[in-house]
């Protein structure tokens, strides 16, 4: 049975080509092919990062290294600045592993004021700050610039940024903001299939994880550096996405990564244009939209259930419900990965059809 092309927020759709690039003959991940391998993904990832620094592999979700970040540099008491179902989440998840944490929390649908942050942190006693770029939950994204210069102005207080779903639609720049640690998982614009998370830990981070205790082993930042440096990863990594990622990574660098932000910015347009023309309110607040997916407000005399499965059974494509809280009350449209014009014209026709009933 087929299934339906993917224009949900991820895991979105994966091209026969990638698909292609990951069913090569398995090789073992302590041998010359594998260092090979692991090295000639380096340069594409830092590009797309922002960083001269290594971009780690982890075979995990995003959540692991999430996790893991938390558990490499809380010393006692971690912000976490809450806008959405994935970055409230992460509170939960910093009070489970018993540190001190407190919020920022802003509506869902605004972005993260850098204001409020400052003034959360003149409170004092904060080591870390969760955050994250684009909520996915409610297609906001946040200003990365404006609280990473605020939280810069604490200096000892680290910075972990969730780019799961903004990383290569919009420059993330590590290096240049000063950025802790930068997660992001391969099934979103990546356009892999899920299972493999990559990351980047700043120098200061590093130096933090050292100096705490009790991180671990699977995600341990120190073990993933020692191992790097062998151009290789602490376990067994998920070898055939890593063929698939050494596969889109040469198509963003023949595409070029400016081509793809702007990429992004259009045919996330014409989402947007679609919704202007039928009505649909963006439920993210204006200057604040992702470029990567589109979040509507579900009007309430509008059969969302009917249209997405109409959407499915007879075009199929499918697109989102809304996540969270949010559930029902909105849906969402992803335009992430290997979408074109030409792609995403084909899901507003099938849209439009399905509304004309
Ligand atoms: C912004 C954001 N953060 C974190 C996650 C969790 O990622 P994963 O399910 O790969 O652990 C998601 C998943 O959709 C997400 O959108």
């Amino acid at each position: 049975m087929s299934s339906p092309k993917l224009f949900a927020p991820g895991p979105i759709d994966v091209s026969p080509e990638t698909y292609a690039a990951m069913s090569r003959t398995m090789i073992g991940h302590r041998g010359k092919d594998f260092e090979a391998l692991y090295a000639s993904l380096r340069p594409g990832l830092q590009e797309i990062v922002g960083t001269t620094r290594p971009v780690f592999l982890s075979t995990s979700s995003a959540w692991g290294v999430m996790e893991g970040a938390l558990r490499n540099l809380v010393r006692e008491k971690v912000l976490c600045l809450c806008c959405g179902a994935f970055s409230d989440k992460w509170f939960s998840v910093a009070k489970s592993l018993g540190y001190q944490a407190d919020k920022v929390q802003v509506e869902w649908g605004q972005a993260i004021d850098p204001e409020l942050v400052r003034a959360k942190l003149e409170e004092g006693g904060f080591d870390t700050v969760t955050f994250i770029h684009s909520e996915t939950s409610t297609g906001v994204l946040n200003d990365l610039e404006g609280v990473a210069k605020v939280v810069k102005s604490f200096p000892d207080t680290l910075l972990i940024v969730d780019t799961v779903s903004s990383l290569s639609t919009v420059p993330v720049k590590f290096d240049e903001l000063g950025i802790d640690v930068m997660i992001a998982g391969v099934q979103k614009a990546l356009a892999l299939p899920p299972g493999l998370a990559v990351f980047a830990v700043s120098e200061a981070a590093m130096a933090r994880a050292a100096a705490t205790s009790n991180r671990g082993y699977y995600f341990d930042f120190l073990e993933f550096a020692k191992n790097d440096e062998a151009n290789n990863t602490p376990s067994t990594p998920a070898i055939s996405t890593l063929f698939g990622l050494q596969y889109i990574l040469s198509k963003i660098a023949e595409e070029g990564l400016e081509n793809r932000f702007a990429r992004h910015a259009r045919t996330n347009a014409m989402i947007h244009a679609w919704g202007a023309k039928h009505g649909f309110e963006i439920f993210a607040q204006p200057g604040h939209q992702s470029q990567a997916l589109t979040c509507f407000t579900t009007p309430e005399d509008f059969d969302l259930p009917g249209f997405i499965k109409a959407l499915k059974e007879k075009h199929g494509f499918l697109i989102n419900g809304g996540y969270g809280k949010i559930k029902g009350l909105t849906f969402r449209i992803s335009n992430m990965g290997n979408e074109t014009e030409a792609t995403m014209q084909e899901l507003i026709d099938a849209m439009d059809e399905v509304l004309a009933g």
